[in-house]
């Protein structure tokens, strides 16, 4: 069985932790086995990572290098988790992905987005997502509920939640770029509707997926 490689993006407060989950558990449900990831981390040696740039430990090195951080951290995920994963036919469900390294390092403007191609092509290679989620909530809506998860939660913001609005603002149209460049992979899904209607948004995407994907292997081994 073909694996299948589908990461969700968004800025904060956009719902991605539920809509995995709830991917993920549908996706087992069908008899897929299914391995839900995220970024940064997702291996062990990445999660060391990510706890040190979410603390604001890159920070001081400048924008290049906590980009070089991601992309450290990605290759370790890639190589220990991902690929094997695709490579013995599972289906990878991972909550961010290098979108989010086109879309957080390059809208500050910071690092040249030309380097962050060349990064991704060098780091992910031919292990691009098949299918990408952008799940799109205008920026006050984002912060205020990422803001209310916080309160519930007592967490403090992390490096990225502290920037402000026009910030992610910026990064809410650097996705949505990304989706008109790349049509075939990315579906931008209203994320301000109930976490419901987002659900069936996303299943029926991936449920027309794999039955494309299945229908071409009959037609390959026929
Ligand atoms: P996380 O707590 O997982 O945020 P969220 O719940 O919004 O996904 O923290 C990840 C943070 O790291 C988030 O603010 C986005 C940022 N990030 C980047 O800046 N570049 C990247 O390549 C990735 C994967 C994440």
């Amino acid at each position: 069985m073909a694996g299948l490689f589908i990461t969700f993006e968004g800025g904060e407060g956009a719902g991605k932790s539920t809509q995995v989950q709830r991917l993920a558990e549908r996706l087992t449900a069908a008899g897929r086995e299914t391995v839900l990831t995220r970024e940064p981390g997702g291996s062990p040696r990445a999660e060391r990572i990510r706890a040190s740039i979410l603390a604001g430990e890159g920070k001081p090195y400048g924008p290049l290098a906590e980009a070089l951080m991601f992309c450290a951290a990605r290759a370790d995920h890639l190589e220990t988790v991902i690929r094997p994963a695709l490579a013995r036919g599972a289906v990878v469900v991972c909550d961010r992905f290098s979108d989010s390294t086109r879309a957080y390092q390059g809208s500050r403007g910071e690092v040249d987005e030309a380097v962050l191609g060349a990064l991704e092509r060098v780091v992910v290679g031919e292990t691009r997502p098949d299918l990408t989620f952008i799940l799109d909530v205008p920026a006050e809506i984002g912060l205020e509920r990422a803001a209310a998860r916080r309160q519930a939660g007592r967490e403090a913001a992390d490096r990225f939640e502290q920037e402000d609005l026009a910030f992610h603002a910026r990064l809410r149209e650097a996705f949505l770029a990304i989706a008109r460049r790349e049509p075939g992979r990315c579906r931008v899904v209203d994320a301000t509707q109930a976490p419901d209607g987002v659900a069936e948004e996303v299943w029926s995407s991936v449920a027309e997926r794999l039955g494309v994907t299945e229908r071409q292997r009959e037609e390959t081994t026929a």
